[in-house]
C-alpha cells in the first residue's frame, strides 16, 4: 500500500528504526503495517488506545520515530501528553497524517496549543503535501514551511530532501523578536556599577563575562530578554534550589545569564548547554628563597661529592702523619718538622678553607702532598662558591607541590567564596585533603579572607593563597612591583567543574542556543570576552635584571656557626680559667697540709 511504505521510507531515509504509531486504521491495515515494519528491520509498537497511551519521556539513548493519525479520534490526547512532557523534540521525529489537506489555517487550528518549539521535529503530511512545522515561543503563531514533496515521492527523492535541508539549527535561527525570560546573578548589588564597568572585575566576573556573550547570543537569533536579577547563584535545600537555579528549577525562566559551576546536583535540575570557560583556582604565593627553606650552604654538592671531598682530605691528613712516621724510622732528628696527627687536621681543613698552613717542612715528599692538596682543593672551593652564587641569585623553585606546601612554614589562606571547602573536601587527593586538615582548618574562620585581603598579605611574603586565579591576579596587576611579579608561583589543589551557562531543563531552544554560542566560540567572540574579564598571570618583566640582594637569612647558617663557635671558645675559656684557679688553690693548699 502507497501510504505504508510513503510512512517506512520517511523514517528510514531519517536513519530511525524505533517506531511507536498512534493509529486507528483497520485491523488488516495496521497488520500490513507491522508487516512491511518487520521486513524493513524498523522495531515498531502500534497504539491504537490513544487515550490512554504509555508516558512518553525526553530522555532515552536512541532517536525514535512517532506516527500519529490526525483522522483518529483523541488525537489530541497524545499532542497533550508529548506536549507537557516536552517529548516534541529533536530526539523524537513525529510525522503527523491528514487524510486531505495541509491548509494553514487547518494545521494552525490543530496545533495551536502545543509546544513545537525550535527543537522539535513536526511534519504534517498530507497526501500531496509535506509541510514542516514549528514556532519560536508558546502561544506565537505556528510557521510552516512547504518541504516540497508529496506522499507519492520515493526513497531517492526523500533521500535527497533530506540532504539538501540545512539542518533545524540553520533553519530556525529567526526568532522574530519574541520576548524570553532570562535571569542574572549579582551577588554583590552595592557594588554594582553596570554590566561593562572593568574596574572592579573581581566582583562578580562570571556573570559579566557572560553577560555580553548572551546579548550577542540575543542579536544573533533576534530575540529580546525579558530580564530579572537574583543575589545567589542557587544552593540546594533538600532537593529544593534557591537562587538562580531555583527559578530554573521552577521553570519560571528560560535561560541563566551567568556561568555556573556544572555540579551534579544543579544538573539535575536545569541544563547546562555551553562551557564558556575554564575556572582555574590555585595556591599563588611568592616562591621563599631556596635559603628560607633549606641551608644554602649544604645544597652545592651531591652526597657523592661531599663524601669524595671528604674522602681525598682524610687521605692526605693520614699519608702526612704516614710519612711523619716513616721519617721517624729512618731518621730521628728531623720529626719537630714534620706533622703530628692534630697538625695535619688542622692543615687538611685549612686547605679546604683555602687557609693554607704556616709552616712548610723541607722535605720534599711532604710538600708533594700539601701541594697537591692545596690544588685540589682550590678546584673543589671554586666550585663551592660558584654553585652557592648560582643559588642565591636563580629564581627559586622551592615549593613545587602540595606537598612542598604542607611541609613548609608558609601560611595558608583561601579565597572567601561559596565553594570555599567543598573542592578541598571532595577532592580524590590526598595531599589536597592532608592540607586542609594541616593548614585549614586549625586556623578556623581565620583561614578565610577577601581578594584584596589574601593577595595583599602575599606581597608581604610567606603566605599562599587559594584564589580563582583570574581575580588574583587582577588585583596583582594592580598592586605588585615588576620584581614581586617575578617570584610569584602557583600550585593548582584541585580542578574545579567547567563553568556553563545554565538554563531550564528540556529547553526547546537548546540546539539552537549550544550551537549559536558554540559558534561564538570558534570565531573567538568568547576568547575576546576572556581577555576582557578574566586577566591572565603577569608576565615576569624584570627576570635578569640586577642582583638580588642578600639578606642575613642567606647566610644565617654561617652566622650560626660563628656563633657556635664563640659560645665553645668563651665556654672553653671559662673552664681553663676554672682549673687554673683550681690548679693555684691546691698549690697554696698543699704546703699546710704537709
Ligand atoms: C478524511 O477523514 C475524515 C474522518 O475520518 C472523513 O470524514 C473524510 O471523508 C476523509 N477524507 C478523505 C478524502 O478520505
Ligand atoms: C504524485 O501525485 C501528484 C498528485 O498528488 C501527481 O500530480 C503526480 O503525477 C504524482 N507523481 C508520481 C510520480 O506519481
Ligand atoms: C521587537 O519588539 C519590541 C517590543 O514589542 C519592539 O519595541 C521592537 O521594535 C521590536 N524590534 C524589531 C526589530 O522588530
Ligand atoms: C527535608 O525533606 C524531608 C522529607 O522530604 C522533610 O522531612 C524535612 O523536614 C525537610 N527539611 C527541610 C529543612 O526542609
Amino acid at each position: 500500500m502507497e501510504l505504508i511504505s510513503f510512512i517506512l521510507s520517511y523514517f528510514i531515509t531519517k536513519d530511525l528504526s524505533i517506531m511507536t504509531a498512534f493509529i486507528c486504521w483497520p485491523s488488516e491495515q495496521a497488520l500490513e503495517l507491522q508487516r512491511s515494519a518487520r521486513v524493513a528491520g524498523v522495531r515498531l509498537t502500534v497504539v491504537s488506545e490513544l487515550r490512554h497511551s504509555a508516558p512518553m519521556t525526553t530522555s532515552g539513548y536512541f532517536r525514535e520515530a512517532m506516527l500519529l493519525d490526525l483522522n483518529c479520534p483523541d488525537t489530541h490526547f497524545v499532542l497533550e501528553k508529548a506536549s507537557r512532557s516536552r517529548v516534541l523534540n529533536k530526539r523524537h521525529s513525529w510525522l503527523l497524517l491528514h487524510n486531505s489537506s495541509a491548509e494553514p489555517a487547518l494545521v494552525e487550528d490543530t496545533l495551536y496549543a502545543y509546544e513545537i518549539l525550535p527543537d522539535a521535529d513536526v511534519v504534517w503530511s498530507s497526501p500531496d503535501s509535506l509541510v514542516d512545522v514549528y514556532k519560536t515561543k508558546p502561544n506565537q503563531p505556528l510557521l510552516q514551511v512547504e518541504l516540497g514533496l508529496s506522499r507519492n515521492s520515493s526513497r531517492h527523492e526523500l533521500l535527497s530532501l533530506w540532504g539538501a535541508l540545512p539542518t533545524a539549527v540553520t533553519r530556525r535561527r529567526d526568532l522574530r523578536n519574541v520576548s524570553l525570560k532570562g535571569i542574572s546573578v549579582v551577588t554583590e548589588p552595592d557594588n554594582f556599577k553596570g554590566w561593562a564597568d572593568l574596574r572592579n572585575r573581581q566582583i562578580d566576573t562570571f556573570p559579566k563575562f557572560t553577560y555580553p556573550l548572551m546579548m550577542l547570543l540575543a542579536q544573533d537569533l533576534h530575540f529580546r530578554f525579558d530580564l530579572r536579577q537574583v543575589d545567589f547563584y542557587g544552593v540546594s535545600h533538600n532537593g529544593s534550589f534557591d537562587g538562580l537555579v531555583g527559578h530554573l528549577q521552577r521553570r519560571e525562566a528560560e535561560v541563566g545569564l551567568a556561568s555556573l559551576f556544572m555540579r551534579h546536583d544543579r544538573m539535575q535540575v536545569a541544563d547546562f548547554f555551553s562551557e564558556t570557560c575554564v575556572l582555574a583556582c590555585a595556591f599563588i604565593f611568592r616562591q621563599p628563597s631556596r635559603s628560607a627553606v633549606s641551608n644554602v650552604f649544604l645544597a652545592p654538592f651531591s652526597a657523592g661529592v661531599w663524601g669524595a671531598s671528604a674522602c681525598v682530605a682524610a687521605s692526605a691528613a693520614l699519608l702526612l702523619v704516614a710519612l711523619r712516621r716513616l721519617r721517624q724510622h729512618t731518621r730521628v732528628s728531623t720529626d719537630l718538622q714534620l706533622f703530628t696527627l692534630l697538625e695535619a687536621v688542622t692543615f687538611v681543613l685549612g686547605s679546604l678553607c683555602q687557609q693554607g698552613f704556616h709552616r712548610t717542612p723541607p722535605v720534599t715528599s711532604v710538600r708533594v702532598v700539601m701541594f697537591s692538596t692545596l690544588l685540589t682543593s682550590l678546584f673543589v672551593f671554586t666550585a663551592y662558591s660558584a654553585k652557592i652564587v648560582a643559588i642565591l641569585q636563580t629564581p627559586s623553585t622551592a615549593l613545587q607541590t602540595i606537598d612542598d606546601l604542607v611541609r613548609s612554614p608558609m601560611t595558608i589562606g583561601v579565597q572567601d567564596t561559596t565553594y570555599k571547602t567543598v573542592y578541598f573536601l571532595e577532592s580524590p587527593e590526598k595531599s589536597t585533603q592532608q592540607l586542609y586538615r594541616h593548614k585549614i582548618l586549625p586556623q578556623g574562620e581565620r583561614a578565610y579572607h577577601s581578594v584584596v585581603d589574601g593577595i595583599a598579605r602575599v606581597r608581604t611574603g610567606f603566605f599562599a593563597f587559594q584564589v580563582e586565579k583570574s581575580s588574583g591576579y587582577d588585583i596583582i596587576k594592580q598592586t605588585f612591583t615588576e620584581r614581586e611579579k617575578c617570584s610569584l608561583s602557583e600550585i593548582e589543589a584541585f580542578k574545579p567543574p567547567l563553568v556553563a551557562v545554565p538554563m531550564k531543563k528540556h529547553s526547546g531552544y537548546r540546539e539552537l542556543f549550544a550551537s549559536r554560542l558554540r559558534w561564538q566560540r570558534e570565531v573567538g567572540l568568547m576568547d575576546r570576552a576572556r581577555h576582557m574579564w578574566l586577566v591572565s598571570r603577569p608576565r615576569c618583566e624584570a627576570a635578569g635584571t640586577g642582583f638580588v640582594s642578600i639578606g642575613l637569612i642567606d647566610v644565617l647558617p654561617a652566622l650560626q656557626v660563628l656563633a657556635l663557635g664563640a659560645i665553645m671558645s668563651v665556654v672553653l675559656l671559662a673552664g681553663e680559667r676554672g682549673a687554673r684557679m683550681l690548679q693555684r688553690q691546691t698549690a697554696h693548699s698543699t704546703p699546710a697540709s704537709y
